[in-house]
This record gives structure tokens, sequence and C-alpha cells, in this order.
């Protein structure tokens, strides 16, 4: 693995990798044991869309690991003044070991990637959030103690959160049965994948979605970017809440969601307050599962 891009890169045996690593590196922070894998090393940490949890578990992760975050924003550097990507990239690599970008295109990383020398790493774009379903999948094996063989349903928006789910989850060998309306679909690409790997059922049905399901994935119905289209959002997603009539039809399901959560409408305050332990575990995870990235990576 030279890069963290989308999840789609990564075989079954680097995300396992990252899992386990990501485990080791939490309980030594538990245990008050820091190794300094990264001592002397710098991320530039480029933002072109807000972040809490991002920004904040990537800066404090490097600091743990001995090194030391730069934070850049998108508007406050030459990159919102139009400075091409790929001499962004050339320059980033003669100061930092590794560059952190959140950004709207998929094609913006993949270029920095092309043109960059320090491995990159996706911190969210319009397609794909790795990093968060790396956290997740931690999540889930610490409470169900396995992968393979789970069922998860992904319901609401087809935006980066369902792509990334989609394939996280599969190539750990769970099951995926995906609710999303008409005209809000993942990713063609993750589709056809998906239809490949098997194991995955796709529809506009969050009932079905949901039964049997052992993890309930849901996101918000407007993405950051999106805000235009919020009102038109609402109409369409109305259907689709995750509440305790939809928990209802699970098996005893946990509940992530990436946050920030927008209660009442992808989600009911019910059921976000009864699997809260889970949802912010799974935030806490983002430190763990990056760390665990960025060791392996830039160590
Ligand atoms: N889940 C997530 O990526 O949160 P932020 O937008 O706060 O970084
Ligand atoms: N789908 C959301 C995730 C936020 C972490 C967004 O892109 O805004």
């Amino acid at each position: 693995m030279r890069h963290l891009l989308k999840l789609l890169d990564l075989t079954t045996g680097e995300i396992t990798e990252i899992l386990d690593l990501a485990d080791k590196l939490k309980a030594e922070h538990k245990a008050g044991i820091n190794r300094e894998p990264l001592k002397g090393k710098t991320l530039a940490m480029i933002f072109e869309k807000n972040s809490t949890r991002t920004r904040v578990s990537f800066e404090t992760g490097i600091y743990q690991l001995g090194g030391q975050g730069i934070f850049l924003s998108g508007s406050e550097s030459q990159i919102g003044r139009g400075e091409p990507i790929q001499d962004t990239a050339r320059v980033l690599s003669r100061y930092c070991d590794g560059i952190m970008i959140r950004t709207f295109a998929q094609k913006t990383v993949e270029d920095l990637a092309r043109w960059a020398s320090v491995p990159i790493i996706n911190g969210l774009t319009d397609f794909a959030h790795p990093c968060q379903v790396l956290a997740d999948l931690q999540t889930i094996r610490e409470y169900k103690g396995t992968l393979a063989g789970l069922k998860v349903a992904y319901i609401g928006d087809g935006n980066n959160m369902a792509n990334s789910v989609i394939v996280g989850a599969l190539k750990c060998g769970m099951s995926v049965s995906a609710a999303c309306p008409q005209g809000y679909e993942p990713s063609q690409i993750v589709l056809e994948f998906a239809t490949l790997c098997g194991g995955f059922e796709f529809s506009g049905n969050i009932r079905k979605a949901a039964e049997g399901a052992d993890v309930v994935f849901t996101d918000v119905w407007a993405s950051m970017g999106m805000e235009k289209e919020a009102a038109a959002r609402k109409k369409a997603f109305a259907g689709y809440r995750v509440d305790d009539s939809i928990m209802q039809l699970t098996n005893n399901a946990m509940v992530q969601h990436c946050l920030p959560a927008h209660r009442g409408e992808e989600i009911t305050d019910e059921v976000f307050e009864a699997h809260a332990d889970e949802i912010f575990d799974e935030a806490e995870n983002r430190l763990h599962a990056q760390k665990a990235v960025m060791e392996l990576l830039m160590g």
C-alpha cells in the first residue's frame, strides 16, 4: 500500500493489517505506551471542506506518533487561488512525509498521488471516505468479535459513505443490503464491484435492507457541497429515516453514523441516543485507525 485513496484499491489483507495495527495502537495508547514511529515526520493536512473529527484525529494522531501535522485550509493557501494540484503535490513532497487531503473531486486526490513522492491519504471526497470506514470496521469488530458473515444495512444517500461502506464491508466478508431513493444511488463503479463481489443487494426498500441486519449505517441526506439541494433532498429522503420501527426488524443491530448527525432527519433522536456508545466509539476509532494508516504509510 503506497497511498490510501479509496478502499477499492486495498486488498482484504491490507484492510486487516490496518485494523490489527489500529487495535494494537489503541491498546498501547490506553496503557500509556507511546512508541514514536513517526518521530520528526510531518503530515500536511489540506482541508477544502469543513471538519471536526478528521482534523482533530489526524493532528492528534500524528502528534502521538511523534510527528507533527500542518493544517492548510483550501481558502487560505495558494490552492484556493488556483495553484495546480500537480505543483502543490511536488512542493509539499519536498517538505512533508505525507499529505492528507479533504476535497471535492476524487480526481484531485488521485492526481495528488500521481504527482507527489510521499503517501497521500484521502480524508473525504465526494466519492469516498476510506478513513471513516476503516474506523467503522474496527468498531464493528470490537463489538461483534468478527466481520465475516455479518449483514450490513446501509440506509440513505448513495454518497461517499455508502460507497466506502459497501466496498469495505464486502471486502471483509460481510453482506450488504443498501436502500437509497431513486436518483441517489451509490456510484456506478461501486455497484459494479459489489455485483461482481456477491453478497450485495440494492433496492429502494429500507425495511428489506434492515431485515436481520447486524449493523445499520446511515448518513446525512445532504453532504458537504450539496447544501443547495437540501430542501429537495428532504422530500426525496422522507421515507429513509432510521427509527425504532426499522431497528425492530434487525438482528439487534448496532448503529454506525460517521457524524455529524441530523437528528430527526436520517436518524431519530431515540435511535441515536440508544446507540450513542457505538457511535462515539466509532468516532474515537478514527484516531486509532488513522494512526495505523500513517504508521504503515509513513513509518
Ligand atoms: N466523520 C467525519 O469525517 O467528521 P468531520 O467532518 O468532522 O471530519
Ligand atoms: N457524507 C458526509 C460525510 C461527512 C463526514 C459529507 O460528505 O458531508
